[in-house]
């Protein structure tokens, strides 16, 4: 197979000032992509503002032959949205790729939690996916093309003690993915979802004595491949990091059918518990015709 490259492409990254995103926007500007390199430059707690981290990251684009613009828009609001798609169509005429990876941390545990650490989280996170990812989507759906990456977290998909905030926002770029990803397929535009664990200025001083195996370039590889035309998957969850690529997913058990429109007493339902959660024979449904169609063929019999 050909090597993957970009040219002709243009990308967003969201966050890309620094850690995971300053090593996407490298490798695709080195593969020939144009590439919207967007950063608010603040701190990792979303507080203040600057221009030097995407500007910083442009410059080391530019210097090795690439091409690269930068924007200093929030993710967090319409108008930041907005802001960042429109750089793409302005100054390289249109968008193929968004990689959803601003990110910041309000980690309390959940009796602890303010209503402005929820918010801050899931306005940076949760709608900054939707406010970026809208436009573009638009744009992409007029072209016919599109690749989409969401960044969730192990913290969310599996759950992380003093993540109440994080955990339910990175959840939720999960239902947005799935979604886009049925809304996309007709327009050849996919979407899916990494769970990535690197050392950054997010982590640095939570990995103890893993952090050094934890390269965030460890994880570059595979983001590249999602968002390159060769890649056809969609309504994907990818765990990756330190060398290690898995598959997540949501699957579904056989269950237990209790009879067309039962009714079943509280104690049988505990009672037949064990063949409800029971993994053998479970399916990854692709979207919730898949479900839909189990219990369809139940209910007929
Ligand atoms: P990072 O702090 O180095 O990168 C995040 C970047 O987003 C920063 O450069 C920051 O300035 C930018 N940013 C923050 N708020 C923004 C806003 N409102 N608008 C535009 N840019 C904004 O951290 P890292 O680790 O590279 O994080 C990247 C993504 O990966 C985040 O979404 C994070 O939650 C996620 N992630 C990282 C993990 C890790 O192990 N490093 C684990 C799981 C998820």
């Amino acid at each position: 197979m050909k090597d993957i490259r970009f040219d002709g492409r243009v990308a967003v990254i969201t966050g890309a000032g620094g850690g995971l995103g300053k090593t996407y926007a490298l490798t695709l500007a080195a593969r020939g992509a144009r590439v919207v390199v967007n950063d608010l430059g603040g701190g990792k707690d979303g507080t203040g503002a600057g221009t030097s981290m995407a500007d910083q990251t442009v410059k080391q684009i530019v210097e090795a032959g690439g091409e690269a613009v930068a924007n200093y828009d929030s993710v967090a609001t319409p108008e930041g949205g907005e802001g960042i798609v429109q750089a793409a169509l302005d100054h390289f005429g249109g968008v193929d790729i968004v990689i959803n990876n601003a990110g910041i941390l309000r980690d309390k545990t959940f009796a602890k939690l303010e209503p402005a650490d929820l918010e801050s989280v899931l306005d940076v996170h949760l709608k900054g996916g939707f406010y970026v990812s809208q436009p573009a989507f638009r744009a992409m759906k007029d072209k016919g093309y599109g690749r989409f990456i969401f960044t969730a977290s192990a913290a969310g998909v599996l759950g992380n003690f003093g993540q109440t905030n994080y955990g339910a926002a990175k959840m939720g770029l999960v239902g947005l993915s799935n979604v886009l990803a049925l809304e996309g397929a007709k327009y050849n535009i996919r979407s899916n979802v990494i769970a990535p664990i690197a050392r950054t200025r997010l982590t640095e001083q939570l990995l103890g004595p893993m952090a050094v195996a934890l390269d965030p370039e460890c994880v570059t590889p595979l983001v590249v491949y999602l968002v390159s035309e060769q890649c056809e998957l969609t309504h994907q969850i990818l765990s990756v990091g330190g060398g290690r690529f898995a598959r997540m997913f949501v699957g579904l058990t056989p269950g237990w059918f209790a009879g067309k429109g039962a009714k079943p007493a509280p104690e049988e339902v505990r009672d037949h518990m064990d063949q409800i959660r029971d993994p053998q024979g479970y399916i990854i449904p692709d979207g919730i015709a898949d479900e839909m169609k189990i219990m369809l063929q139940q209910l007929q019999g």
